[in-house]
C-alpha cells in the first residue's frame, strides 16, 4: 500500500521504517528543515537500537522516502497517518494540538477520494472526529474516513515492539476504511496479532489507559518498596510473588526512582484533564502522578540519608541520566528531579550516561560530565545508579571499591544482589530491599 507519514519523530520514523520493511511504500514527511537534512543525510536524530541500520536498508531500497512536504505524497496516499507531536502545553497544561491542526490544515486540499487519515499521535478523547470535521471543511466534496490507531512502541524496544505488537487497536467509523487498516496490517493479523477494532473514541482511550495502567503499577511497586524498606520486608520477594498470579503478571513490578520519558508523565496528565472535562473524575490516575512526583524528592532524601544524612562537598557519582536504558531521551528523566536536589544540598556531582550526556548536559548545567564510569567514581564519595544501563552491570566492583573514597553504592534501580555486593567490600543500598554493608556481613533493616 502506499502509505505517507506526517512526521519523522520518534513515532513516526519508527513507524514508517517499520511498515516500509514489511512491503509498504513509504513516505515520511519532515517540514521541520534542519531535521530533515539530518535525515537525508542517512542520521537518526535519536538513539534507538536497529534503527540506523534499518534506515538505511529501507531508504536504499527505496521503500521508504523521507521527504519535506509534498502534495504529491499526500496524494498518492492510501492512508495518510499523522505522527506529530502533541506536547503538554506551556501555558494551560492542556495537549497542544497545534500540530495536528497544521498536519490537518496542509494534507486537506490535496487527499485523493478514498484516503484514510489515521492519527498516530496520542490525542485526547475526540480529537480524531475534530479532524474529519476539519478536514471536511477544507475539502468538503472529498471521500475520505478518518482511523485512530495509537502505538504501544517503548522507546528502546521500538524496533521489537513494532514487530512483536501484543496488539493493533484500530478505531473507525466505516468498513471501507476498517479494511484499509485490515490491509495495512496485514502481515501481523495473518500470524495471529489481536486486531482491536472499535469505534474512534474507545481507540483513543485504550492508548491512554494503557498508559496510565502501566505508570501505575510502576507507582504501586514503589510505594510498596517504600513498605519494604520500612518493614524489612524484601521487594524482590514481593514483586515475584505477585508477579506469578497471572492476574497481575511480572511485568512493570521493578521499583525504581519514578518513572520518567516522554509519554507517561504527559499521558497521566492529560487523562486526568479529560476525567475533569467529562466530569468523570480519575482519582487513581491523580494519585498516581502525585506518588510519582513525590517519589523523586524521596529518593533525593534517600541518597542525602544514605551519605549520612549531608552531602555538602561530598563527590557523587551519578550513573545513568536518561529516564531509562537503551535512549538518550531525558524528557521527564527522573535525574532531572533527583541531581538539582543534591546539588542544592552541595553535592559536587560527576555523571556518565552512556547516550544521554550530550543532552543533559543542557539539562544539568551543575553536573560534571566524567568520560566513562571510572572517571566518575574516582574518589567519589558515594555512588548512584539512576538508569539500568547493561554496561553498568559489568563494572568491576572490587577495583570500583578501591578507586572511591568510601565505597557506598546506592542503586534506585536494584541490578544486583545486595550479598553479592558487599562480598566485593561495597555498601550497598537498593530499593526496597535491605542495605548491605561488606565486614562483617550484616543486613541492615530500616525499621
Ligand atoms: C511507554 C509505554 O510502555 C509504551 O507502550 C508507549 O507506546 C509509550 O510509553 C508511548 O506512549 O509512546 P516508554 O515511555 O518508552 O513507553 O517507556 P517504558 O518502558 O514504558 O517506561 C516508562 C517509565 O517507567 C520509565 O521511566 C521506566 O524506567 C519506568 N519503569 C518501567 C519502572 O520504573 N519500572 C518498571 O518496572 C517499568
Amino acid at each position: 500500500m502506499k502509505i505517507t507519514i506526517i512526521g519523522a519523530g520518534y513515532v513516526g520514523l519508527v513507524t514508517a521504517a517499520g511498515l516500509s520493511d514489511l512491503g509498504h511504500s513509504v513516505q515520511c514527511l519532515e517540514s521541520n528543515l534542519e531535521k530533515l537534512a539530518h535525515l537525508q543525510n542517512g542520521a537518526v536524530p535519536f538513539y534507538e537500537p536497529g534503527m540506523q541500520d534499518l534506515l538505511a536498508k529501507v531508504t536504499q531500497s527505496g521503500a521508504l522516502q523521507v521527504a519535506g512536504f509534498s502534495k504529491q505524497a499526500v496524494a498518492d496516499a492510501d492512508i495518510v497517518m499523522i505522527a506529530v507531536g502533541t506536547p503538554t502545553g506551556a501555558k494551560d497544561g492542556k495537549v497542544d494540538l497545534q500540530y495536528i491542526h497544521q498536519a490537518v490544515d496542509q494534507i486537506a486540499p490535496h487527499l485523493s477520494g478514498g484516503a484514510v487519515v489515521a492519527t498516530k499521535s496520542t490525542v485526547p478523547l475526540g480529537t480524531t472526529r475534530q479532524i474529519a470535521a476539519r478536514i471536511k471543511k477544507i475539502n468538503p466534496q472529498l471521500n475520505f474516513a478518518v482511523a485512530s490507531n495509537p502505538e504501544f512502541l517503548r522507546e528502546g524496544q521500538a524496533l521489537y515492539d513494532f514487530r512483536n505488537p501484543d496488539r493493533i487497536v484500530v478505531g473507525c467509523e466505516t468498513e471501507w476504511a476498517r479494511e484499509k487498516m485490515r490491509a495495512l496490517y496485514a502481515h501481523f493479523i495473518k500470524s495471529g496479532v489481536p486486531f482491536v477494532e472499535v469505534d474512534l473514541e474507545t481507540s483513543e482511550l485504550v492508548k491512554y489507559a494503557a498508559n496510565a495502567f502501566l505508570a501505575a503499577k510502576v507507582a504501586f511497586i514503589n510505594e510498596i518498596a517504600d513498605l519494604c524498606e520500612s518493614s524489612g520486608a524484601d521487594i524482590a520477594g514481593v514483586a515475584r510473588g505477585i508477579g506469578l498470579d497471572s492476574r497481575i503478571g511480572p511485568k512493570f513490578l521493578n521499583p525504581g526512582p519514578g518513572f520518567g520519558g516522554s509519554c507517561f508523565p504527559k499521558d497521566i496528565l492529560a487523562l486526568s484533564q479529560m476525567g475533569e472535562e467529562y466530569d468523570s473524575p480519575l482519582s487513581i490516575v491523580e494519585a498516581v502522578m502525585e506518588s510519582n512526583a513525590a517519589r523523586k524528592q524521596n529518593m533525593a532524601r534517600k541518597i542525602i540519608t544514605a551519605c549520612g544524612g549531608d552531602v555538602k562537598g561530598k563527590k557523587i557519582a551519578v550513573l545513568g541520566l536518561a529516564f531509562k536504558a537503551e535512549t538518550d531521551d531525558m524528557r521527564d528523566a527522573p535525574s532531572l528531579d533527583i541531581l538539582p536536589v543534591l546539588h542544592q544540598a552541595g553535592a559536587k556531582l560527576h555523571c556518565y550516561d552512556p547516550k544521554a550526556m550530550a543532552a543533559a548536559a543542557q539539562l544539568l548545567p551543575f553536573a560534571a560530565m566524567a568520560k566513562d564510569s571510572a572517571a566518575a567514581l574516582q574518589d567519589a564519595d558515594a555512588a548512584v545508579i539512576l538508569t539500568e544501563w547493561a554496561e553498568f552491570k559489568d563494572l568491576d566492583f572490587a577495583q570500583m571499591a578501591r578507586a572511591m573514597r568510601s565505597p557506598l553504592l546506592i542503586d534506585l534501580r536494584n541490578l544486583f544482589s545486595p550479598e553479592d555486593l558487599a562480598s566485593k567490600g561495597l555498601h550497598y543500598v537498593s530499593v526496597g530491599r535491605p542495605d548491605m554493608v561488606p565486614e562483617p556481613k550484616k543486613r541492615i533493616s530500616h525499621g
